[in-house]
């Protein structure tokens, strides 16, 4: 918390995402009053709320914004506001229509709407510019103002129009100097794509199974950049007339599109848009690797920018149960997020939104939502002054290269399913999902730009892209003593996501001391079964197999059945100080979790509370203090051990110790002594 009171804010945030512009004027003092029972300090506007402020070209209209800032101050209630780029008013529309997006069908995307515009497009770059300067130069000086969301939930629409087609040219100019370079570094020869003139080259469309995949590779890292780029132009605006303020974007969780740890750089704090429940089973492990990818992007303490809190508008959304938002919150805070915001405040009466429900209906009527939002912000008033500069701590790592998931995307077969079957997540979550049952806290890692060494494993799930610096960061990590566990496909291809001329895994088979010999695609159904050498613990190869040949490592796990029966599955080497294994398969959860098991008795590995299972269990820690959350998402009540420590709830004050029951729905927060 202490970076946001540098900004020079309070230290925990807690609020709501609102609109005054779709309310009377009347209805603004009775929500601020309503806000200050359920203890808000913090609101987000203004994100869609361009063509209030600048209804004409060159007209700003400050007053209606100006007044709400004033009405929730008088509650002590504070605003972070969005710059409001997200939605260009019809006017601008109007008046540069090429503002909007071109499909790879070469249609514009439709005005009356949000996030249709390109961000390479320089009349819209100028008129946000514009807009963004006009509004910090209105707010910097207003005390109600904290800080700013840049634009909302950037989304990378591969967009088509003469702009981004320039600016593709321009950036694979500036990479490769020549067509010739570019032409073997993209192995245009295949199928006679061979660009002559810088004029020829055109970002590859859909379907992008019979397109180029090192130049696909190249248009989505172009693509990226452009809204890092275009983040960039804003941020930089207000950093040089309110460099007080604090500046921030809210994220999607696993969006994959948009490359985070860029994105995240040049920003305060990152927020994330958590909405956990869109069918009835909430998958609790996703939700989780979605916060504390979050936190990793930046390993500091992040925000919850929209917090679900009713339904979501999609076919047949259940409601949340009783308790879930409650929870979903105290998750929040237990996965390292310094500040939450409900979405939103009010049901919308219209637009398309209507049915995207807050913690208000659309009468404006408290009901149970409200009173649950009201009952967790007593139970975090008791527990904030305990997470003060306390942070979430992680000694075991997942690698990821956003390059490498969009390179996985583009491992499409004909037809356009992936050629694993798998999607890019997917191979990441095999793992997440036990560490996250077994409680073993983790965090994402950037291998190109952060110390491996304050891990003690790093997985390195599916690292298909390798180029030199990856591979020499992976050798030196596991030569100083790290553990590093690798799966399929690493080192399968360059950099420029061509297939490497050697034998697998590639660039780092020095360090696995394994080759794969052969491999084969498993169709749906069919499975291997393997087992560890020691212990006979089965487990279940599928999706993909590889035939290992072991160079001078030894055989942890074989195939039991199939064609490869007999031969290694899974290989260990002990290399310099540290240990690599290499997993030729997309392993079962049996093997990931004897994996685990191994790895907690050589103390390689840590729970937050040994043995604890059912629930999420979670430790922030720091300054002296920690705290213990166990959050139970099931609907039984579960018991947990405490062990022989005395904890101290710090919700109720009772001390507790050795099996504690937390009831369904429900969690504690317990501090030692
Ligand atoms: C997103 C957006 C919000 C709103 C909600 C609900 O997260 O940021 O503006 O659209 O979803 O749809």
């Amino acid at each position: 918390m202490k970076d946001l009171r540098e900004k020079g804010c309070l230290s925990f945030r807690f609020g709501a995402d609102y609109y005054p512009e779709h309310w009377p004027r009347e209805r603004w003092a009775t929500d601020a009053k309503m806000m200050a029972e359920l203890r808000f300090n913090t609101v987000r506007l203004a994100e869609f709320a361009w063509s209030r402020i600048e209804p004409a070209e060159g007209e700003f209209d400050f007053s209606w914004l100006d007044e709400a800032l004033e009405t929730l101050s008088k509650h002590g209630i504070k605003a972070i506001l969005g710059t409001p780029t997200a939605a260009p008013p019809p006017w601008l529309i109007r008046a540069h229509p090429d503002i909007l997006q071109v499909d790879g069908e070469g249609r514009r995307r439709a005005e009356g709407t949000r996030k249709n515009y390109c961000a390479l497009n320089p009349n819209y770059v100028e008129h946000s510019k514009r807009i963004v300067e006009k509004l910090v130069l209105h707010y910097r000086d207003n005390p109600n103002v904290i800080g700013w969301q840049i634009d909302n939930e950037f989304d990378v629409n591969l967009c088509y129009c003469e702009n981004s087609v320039r600016g593709f040219r321009d950036w694979l100019k500036e990479k490769y100097g020549s067509l010739n370079r570019l032409n073997s570094a993209c192995g245009l020869v295949f199928w006679g794509q061979e660009y002559k003139s810088w004029d020829e080259v055109f970002p590859p469309r859909p379907p992008f199974d019979m397109q180029n995949p090192a130049l696909c590779l190249e248009w989505r890292r172009f693509s990226s950049d452009a809204w890092v780029n275009y983040q960039r132009l804003q941020v930089e605006i207000i950093r040089r007339h309110a460099p007080h303020h604090l500046i921030t974007h809210n994220f999607m969780g696993l969006y994959k599109e948009l490359d985070y740890f860029k994105l995240a750089r040049d920003l305060d704090v990152v927020s994330f848009d958590y909405y956990p429940k869109w069918s009835s089973k909430v998958d609790y492990a996703a939700s989780a690797m979605a916060h504390d990818l979050m936190r990793s992007l930046k390993k500091k303490p992040y925000w919850i920018m929209e917090l679900q809190s009713g339904a979501v508008k999609t076919h047949l959304a259940p409601a949340p149960k009783p308790g879930e938002i409650r929870l979903w919150t105290v998750q929040s805070v237990a996965r390292g997020a310094d500040g939450v915001l409900y979405f939103r405040w009010r049901s919308c009466r219209f637009g398309a939104e209507e049915y995207w429900h807050g913690i208000l209906d659309h009468d404006g009527v408290p009901r149970r939502r409200f009173s649950e939002v009201k009952r967790v912000s007593e139970e975090l008033s008791k527990i904030i002054p305990d997470l003060e500069n306390t942070f979430f701590d992680a000694k075991t790592g997942i690698i990821l290269v956003y390059d490498n998931l969009w390179a996985w995307d583009l491992e499409v077969g004909y037809g356009g399913k992936n050629y694993y079957g798998m999607g890019a997540w997917e191979p990441i979550l095999d793992v997440y999902r036990v560490l996250y049952n077994r409680n073993i806290p983790v965090d994402f890692v950037d291998p190109l730009s952060e110390d491996l060494n304050r891990y003690r494993v790093l997985f390195a799930p599916s690292l298909m892209l390798l180029n030199d610096r990856l591979g020499d960061a992976l050798r030196s990590y596991v030569k100083g003593g790290g553990v590093v566990v690798a799966t399929p496909r690493t080192g399968a291809k360059d950099w420029n996501n061509n297939i490497v001329d050697k034998p697998l895994p590639g660039g780092v088979s020095d360090v696995l001391g394994v080759r794969v010999e052969e491999y084969t695609g498993l169709p749906e159904g069919e499975t291997y079964d393997a087992a560890f050498l020691e212990g006979k613990i089965f487990f279940k190869a599928r999706n993909w197999a590889e035939k290992l040949e072991v160079e001078d490592a030894e055989v942890m796990a074989e195939y039991s059945s199939g064609m490869y029966a007999g031969k290694p599955a899974v290989t260990m080497k002990r290399f310099g100080k540290g240990v690599a294994i290499y997993i030729g398969t997309f392993a079962s959860a049996e093997f990931y979790d004897e994996l685990v098991n191994r790895l907690l008795e050589k103390s390689i590995v840590k729970e937050v509370l040994p043995g604890v299972r059912g629930v999420e269990a979670t430790r922030r820690k720091g300054d002296g203090k920690e705290t213990l959350f166990l959050l139970n998402h099931g609907e039984e009540d579960v018991e947990v051990n405490l062990g022989g420590s005395v904890f101290r709830d710090l919700v109720s004050g009772e001390r507790l110790s050795g099996p504690v029951k937390i009831k369904r729905l429900d969690f504690k927060a317990v501090a030692p002594g």
